[in-house]
């Protein structure tokens, strides 16, 4: 284990924003991570910086967690508990679990990101959510170093949302995840309609299938973090009122919406950004993509501030032409 200085984290976060953490040092198991935490009180926990916005250099000592190792255990005749520590790239896991024969997860392919951090915004895509097969959440408390197990409950999952960002936000370091897995019979989800269309309506997908489908959707419609630096998703899809949504509809006879309840929608935070003229835009080294709205990106050199700017402005205008005020799916730090 060794400390660095000054050290950059252009190749830390997927944005690819070259700030610098003032001291850096990157954990292979809990002993390690304990003692970091004994050394140094201001830390910086980073995983695989797949949903951070850098707008500065950290004054902080930056913890990367490089926890690794996966263990599965049968618990019945068709599922399967697997954990894994929270180092583990989420993507390869779940080609790992795949190749194993192991459903659940395979909607969820190629989200970025590790295991640890899968639970703090309950990832989700093509009508999967990560909750529906989390079992438990291990976590280092950081003031008195010792292990706590959150069930599913514990864990007050919502969309985008769970108490890790919540009531013991910055309390708790993830350590391990344990997912509960179909073994055998899977309960292949093909409801939405991109995966539906790529699988040319096949009755019975393999679990590979499915998620070579997710691939090829997310290739096609998402940049690859690896050659223009983004988070995926920065903003989140608003809720709003019936009555707002109404009044919007009115205009927009097009406006796509998902229910929530009797007096709530949610609308796709990327119609309303390509609605207000921002898609494809280029503010410099910082933009919208051109295929899908809702994500930013940095062509290359753009500081964390440009693209919080161009945040801002999508903002501004979203809150002026529809009343609406977006949130932030990203975290900026
Ligand atoms: N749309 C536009 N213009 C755009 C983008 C989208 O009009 O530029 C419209 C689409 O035509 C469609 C609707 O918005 O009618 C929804 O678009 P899409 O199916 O692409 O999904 P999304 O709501 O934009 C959410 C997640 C994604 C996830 C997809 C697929 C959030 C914030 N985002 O996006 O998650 O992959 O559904 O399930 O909920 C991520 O979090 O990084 C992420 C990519």
């Amino acid at each position: 284990m060794q400390y660095h200085s000054n050290f950059s984290l252009k190749k830390y976060n997927t944005f690819g924003i070259d700030a610098k953490a003032e001291k850096f040092v990157s954990v292979t198991n809990l002993e390690e991570l304990r003692s970091v935490l004994k050394e140094n009180s201001d830390v910086f926990i980073l995983g695989g910086g797949s949903n951070i916005l850098l707008t500065g250099n950290i004054k902080k000592t930056v913890i990367h967690l490089n926890l690794k190792g996966i263990s599965a255990k049968q618990t019945t005749k068709n599922s399967v508990e697997v954990t894994a520590a929270a180092g583990e790239n989420w993507h390869e896991f779940v080609l790992w679990c795949i190749h194993q024969n192991f459903g659940g997860i395979e909607n969820l392919s190629l989200i970025p990101g590790n295991i640890g951090t899968c639970p703090i915004q309950n990832i989700g895509a093509y009508g999967c959510e990560v909750k529906d097969t989390i079992v438990c959440v291990q976590a280092l408390n950081i003031e008195t170093l010792e292990i706590q197990m959150f069930s599913n409950s514990d864990c007050k999952f919502g969309y985008r949302n769970s108490i890790f960002k919540n009531e013991v936000k910055d309390k708790y370091i993830i350590t391990e995840v344990t997912f509960k897995l179909t073994q055998k019979e899977h309960n292949i989800n093909t409801s939405y309609g991109a995966i539906k269309a790529e699988l040319n309506n096949h009755k019975s997908p393999s679990l590979k299938e499915v998620s070579n489908a997710v691939i090829t959707i997310r290739n096609k419609k998402l940049p690859d973090p690896k050659k223009i630096g983004n988070s995926g998703s920065f903003f989140k899809n608003p809720v709003v009122s019936v009555d707002l949504f109404k009044s919007i509809q009115k205009r927009h006879t097009e406006i796509p919406s998902y229910p929530v309840s009797e007096t709530l929608v949610k609308i796709p935070a990327g119609w309303l950004i390509e609605k207000s003229g921002f898609k494809g835009l280029r503010f410099g080294e910082a933009g919208i993509h051109n295929e899908q709205a809702l994500v930013l990106v940095n062509y290359g050199n753009a500081t964390g501030e440009e693209i919080y700017e161009v945040a801002k402005k999508i903002q501004n205008k979203i809150r002026k032409e529809f009343d609406i005020a977006l949130e932030i799916e990203v975290n900026i730090i």
